[in-house]
């Protein structure tokens, strides 16, 4: 899969390193407002079922889940192994970079939910994730992906460092839709006086 009709501009970056040299020192710091934070974790309590197999896609230490939601398994995929190892919600963990190699190291059909918090401006092959990502949930399985306003500069994708809010928010619709996810929607959760936390969730 492609990124179709969308322009090749809008995924270059600055730094087209290979991302394993940008993310081998770990950072255990929390790449959005704390309010921000617990507005995702509020808005998890009612996306999440107890009992679930969670998949945190572009994980790091820290996975915003209710800490008194009970879950079956929550799977971390990331940059840094560090990180990964020092996430206490995860049940297992993977290092693999999503840029080169897209395609998720999961059986078909083997997570309920799938969460993407404030990464998805990183792929540059997003279609392609999202296809995958597709595939490793459950028929009815939903993924929601979190955004914000911060990013990393020289490895966010164009179209995100580039286009205002709207526009970005309606890409990753786009790929959502692209990927054959169904009722796909957009839900603002921004607290007040603190980062703004913008949602976009779909249904497999
Ligand atoms: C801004 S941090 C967000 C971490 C975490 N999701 C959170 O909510 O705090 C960006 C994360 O994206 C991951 N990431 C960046 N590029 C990636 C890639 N090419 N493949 C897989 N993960 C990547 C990094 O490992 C890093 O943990």
């Amino acid at each position: 899969m492609d990124t179709l009709d969308l322009p090749d501009n809008w995924f270059e970056r600055v730094d087209n390193a290979p991302d394993e040299a940008f993310y081998q020192e770990p950072r255990l710091v929390q790449h959005i407002d704390t309010a921000t934070i617990e507005a995702l974790t509020e808005f998890y309590r009612s996306f999440i079922p107890p009992g679930s197999n969670v998949l945190d896609l572009m994980s790091s230490w820290i996975s915003h889940l209710p800490t008194q939601l009970s879950l079956a398994r929550v799977a971390g995929l990331g940059m840094n192994a560090v990180e990964l190892e020092t996430n206490p919600q995860l049940t297992e963990w993977c290092v693999q970079d999503l840029n080169t190699d897209p395609q998720l190291p999961y059986s078909a059909h083997s997570f309920d939910r799938i969460t993407l918090t404030v990464s998805i401006q990183y792929l540059i092959k997003p279609l392609e994730v999202m296809a995958s990502a597709y595939q490793a949930l459950t028929p009815g399985g939903q993924i929601c992906i979190a955004m914000s306003h911060r990013l990393f500069p020289t490895k966010a994708i164009a179209a995100f460092t580039q286009m205002p809010p709207q526009d970005r928010i309606n890409l990753v619709c786009h790929y959502l839709n692209s990927a054959g996810f169904q009722d796909v929607d957009f839900i603002d959760r921004s607290p007040q006086n603190a980062d703004p936390l913008w949602l976009v969730v779909g249904t497999a």
